[in-house]
């Protein structure tokens, strides 16, 4: 596991370097997305690399982590709606090439199908991911298992606290998300999480310094092969060297 400890700035620049340079080297490049406030700094710098004739991503494909359960694609709280509002609708890429997973119908084979339809396509090149102030990845909250692949996961009273920022209300939050697992997750070839703010300090501690348990679902990273953490020095404030 590498360890970078930048300014905001700094990741965003060098996470979306990656992305970039990645896209430019392999046209069928399978990149894995994340929603929420951590990402959308590369989103916006990937935006940018866009407009200026850096980078296409016409024939780039992505799979997304997660999504509420029983919101619509419309629903400006969707995480269809966020990928289309932070990135999709400011680049190339064909919206058919891009998925998130549905939480709507038959939520349970949507699940399963999600795993099926990324092994199909190859697997992802490429997974960003932030990290939960519990250390969950993807909904994976804490006590999930290591071996579950995409799920429907009950999201816990931290991570609904967390995430009320984004809703009028707590209440509006949903309460449950259909979610990649981690062991989803681990196969991605190649994963950057980010971690900015104080209030993943906890979290990143455990994911460095921790020992690998259920109880810390982002601990699971420290066995991939080929994993970077983004930090600033907020969020590493308390790693033990
Ligand atoms: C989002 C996701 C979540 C977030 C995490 C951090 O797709 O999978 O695990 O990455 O909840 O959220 P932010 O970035 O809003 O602090």
């Amino acid at each position: 596991m590498e360890v970078k400890v930048l300014k905001s700035e700094e990741i965003n620049n060098e996470v979306s370097n990656r992305i970039i340079n990645l896209v430019n080297s392999n046209k069928n490049a399978i990149l894995g997305l994340a929603t929420g406030s951590t990402p959308v700094g590369v989103y916006k710098k990937l935006a940018e690399a866009y407009k200026e004739g850096k980078v296409s991503f016409k024939t780039i494909r992505s799979f997304n982590l997660d999504e509420y359960i029983g919101l619509t694609e419309d629903n400006d709280q969707s995480y269809r709606y966020f990928m289309n509002h932070n990135l999709f609708d400011h680049i190339d890429i064909d919206k058919n090439n891009t998925k998130v997973p549905c939480g709507l119908g038959d939520v349970e084979k949507n699940a399963k199908d999600y795993d099926a339809a990324i092994d199909a396509a190859g697997g992802i090149d490429f997974q960003i991911l932030g990290i939960g102030s519990d250390g969950h990845i993807a909904f994976n909250e804490p006590g999930t298992s290591f071996n579950e692949g995409t799920h429907i996961a009950e999201l816990t009273d931290q991570t609904i606290t967390d995430n009320a920022r984004f809703f009028a209300k707590k209440e509006d939050v949903p309460t449950k998300a259909i979610t990649m697992g981690l062991a989803s997750i681990m196969k991605a070839k190649e994963i950057v999480l980010i971690a900015v703010g104080a209030n993943k300090a906890e979290a990143v501690k455990e994911l460095i310094n921790g020992k690998m348990s259920e109880d810390w679902p982002c601990t699971i990273l420290q066995k991939h092969n080929n994993v970077t953490i983004y930090a600033d020095e907020a969020a590493y404030s308390k790693v033990t060297k």
